[in-house]
């Protein structure tokens, strides 16, 4: 079942990819459903924590595929990955250490990047990958 907050729209059509964006918004869909919770540090910890785990298995994914096709907007798109593991890499120590308590707003944040970086930056390769047969 698709997570809740995925929409058809946010298909690239390259399979391995759009399992991952899944993933990602089933981890997100994770965090809003523990958003209020009694326990809400301890189990956003786990679920930040697989974000950013998930989060650069997925980048590391697709910038091995746009190196495979030689995509030359590669440098500029894993500078925008980079800059989006370090926000949740800081947010994940900020819950870790009782400092951060995970809101709407802040998961939201999270939500919209995702989204706005698919639907701008991600489908700037497919061109790349179509003429080198990645699917
Ligand atoms: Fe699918 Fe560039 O992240």
């Amino acid at each position: 079942m698709a997570p809740r907050l995925w929409n058809n729209s946010y298909s690239i059509g390259v399979g391995s990819i759009d399992q991952q964006h899944m993933r990602l918004f089933e981890l997100i869909d994770d965090i809003y459903a523990k958003i209020g919770k009694v326990d809400n540090a301890k189990l956003m910890a786990a679920v930040v924590g697989e974000l950013v785990s998930y989060t650069e298995e997925h980048f590391t994914h697709e910038e091995r595929m746009m190196r495979r096709c030689g995509y030359a907007g590669l440098a500029e798109h894993r500078l925008l990955h980079k800059g989006f593991v370090d926000k949740v890499a800081d947010l994940r120590q900020r819950v870790d250490e009782g400092k951060l308590v995970l809101t709407f707003e802040v998961t939201s944040f999270l939500k919209s990047w995702l989204v706005e970086h698919i639907q701008k930056v991600d489908r700037q390769y497919l061109e790349c990958f179509q003429r080198h047969g990645i699917k």
